[in-house]
């Protein structure tokens, strides 16, 4: 049974021009760390089990690797809930490459910001090479669809963070001590209301923000 905390439920988004969100969603220690220094989060595996799962796969379909699908039981086809499109930087992309993966979100529009891979490996990969601000900010503004799905890594999230709108942050009940930032920004104060919390058996939590501006 999960422990539930309803400080304030997110409202089902409207739709419409200039409101589709970039939301980091993201995973981290206690100490928010998303890796080890190298960014290695396997550490935070043994917790996507039981209740924590099942509310992965039925809320956050889309978030799942497509290889993963059948080893956590998400039908072929399920739509995404939350996000249509994922960003991450190569750094991030590179662990599936390096594992024959090409396309590890294939039920989403996927982008990847790289300067040194020229050429896509898959059709469904867009490279983003130059202004990756402002390629983000067209995406953010184009109608309709579903939300943006900022997937890392930290030098992505720390060159994107004035244009996250949200973070969903599932935080795994370990301390590393030391790893990879959940952002690799300069030190600014930036103000996030809190939205729905989230905490289950495991000792897993998951907190909503919504960027103030
Ligand atoms: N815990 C989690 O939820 C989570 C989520 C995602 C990732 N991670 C971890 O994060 C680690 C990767 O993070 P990272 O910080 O090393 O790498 P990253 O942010 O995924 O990718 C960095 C790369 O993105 C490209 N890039 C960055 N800024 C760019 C810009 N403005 N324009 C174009 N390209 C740009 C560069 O590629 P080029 O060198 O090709 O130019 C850069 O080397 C992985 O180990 C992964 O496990 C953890």
């Amino acid at each position: 049974m999960s422990v539930v905390v309803a400080l304030a439920v997110t409202p089902p988004r409207e739709t419409g021009p200039g409101l589709r969100k970039l939301t980091y969603f993201v995973a981290c220690s206690i100490d928010g760390f998303i890796g080890d220094p190298k960014g290695d989060a396997t550490s935070m595996y043994s917790y996507v089990t039981g209740e924590f799962l099942e509310y992965l796969t039925s809320q956050y379909p889309e978030t799942v690797a497509a290889p993963a699908w059948p080893v956590v039981g998400i039908e072929p086809g399920t739509p995404g809930r939350r996000f249509d499109t994922v960003i991450q930087g190569l750094g991030s992309y590179r662990l599936g490459l390096d594992a024959g993966v090409t396309s590890p979100y294939a039920h989403l529009r996927e982008y990847v910001a790289t300067r040194s891979l020229t050429e896509s490996p898959d059709p469904n990969v867009e490279l983003i090479a130059d202004d990756l601000v402002g390629r983000i900010r067209e995406l953010k503004a184009e109608e309709g669809g579903l939300d943006i799905w900022l997937c890392g890594g930290s030098t992505v999230a720390g060159e994107l963070i004035e244009e996250i709108d949200e973070l969903i942050i599932k935080t795994y009940p370990e301390v590393y001590g030391s790893g990879m930032p959940m952002f690799g920004a300069g030190f600014e104060p930036r103000a996030f209301e809190l939205g729905a919390v989230r905490a289950f058996d495991n000792g897993v939590l998951v907190r909503t923000y919504t960027r103030k501006r």
